[in-house]
């Protein structure tokens, strides 16, 4: 096992279009998913495609702990919202609804940013594990978001091109004062319109 060097926005190997694996069951296949998932815990990160270790194949890990769901969320729908650490080859999704929303991303191939990414809030989606077997799951928030934003990486798009208003592209260490600030704001709007 090894932890590989990641690919930051910019390297050639983000833009592509990554390949189908052949067999999702071949030893080196099991080697690169140990590898990713040594590398995305040790970068703390929700997840990692496989050309962010610049392996140009259709392979995913992710997880979508509990500590993401929103409070107070039924056991039902927190299960949609959750997921183990997940291995998915050759993944393919299927949007179930119209509606997206906005909320926070990182990626490690951009790292010190963070941006506010519309994501479709409902999918399936389906791929191989490396032990062969078929993985079907529905996803929904936080867990569709990330299942969306890894799949996106496998065709050469990073969060950036996702977003409709870069003034919501800002440093990490800005954020609290970006979001003080924009609170601020919205309260003098409203006052205004209460006027
Ligand atoms: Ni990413």
């Amino acid at each position: 096992m090894a932890i590989r060097k990641i690919a930051r926005m910019g390297h050639p190997v983000l833009r592509g279009v990554a390949k189908p694996v052949p067999d999702p069951t071949a030893p080196e296949v099991k080697a690169l998913v140990r590898d990713m998932i040594e590398t995305m815990i040790d970068a703390n990160g929700a997840g990692l495609a496989a050309p962010q270790v610049h392996e140009p194949w259709r392979i995913v890990v992710f997880q979508a702990p509990e500590s993401r769901l929103p409070e107070g969320i039924d056991e039902a729908e927190a299960f949609d919202r959750t997921a183990p650490l997940t291995i998915l080859i050759n993944p393919e999704i299927e949007i179930l609804t119209a509606e997206m929303e906005k909320g926070w991303e990182g990626c490690l191939s951009v790292p010190g940013l963070r941006g506010a990414v519309p994501r479709y809030t409902e999918l399936l989606y389906r791929g191989y594990g490396p032990d062969g077997a078929l993985i079907e799951r529905r996803a929904k928030g936080f867990h569709a978001r990330v299942v969306q934003h890894e799949c996106d990486h496998l065709d050469g798009i990073l969060y950036p091109q996702r977003m409709d208003d870069l003034t919501e592209l800002i440093f990490e260490t800005e954020a609290r004062a970006w979001l003080a600030a924009r609170a601020e704001a919205r309260e003098s709007e409203k006052e205004k319109a209460d006027a």
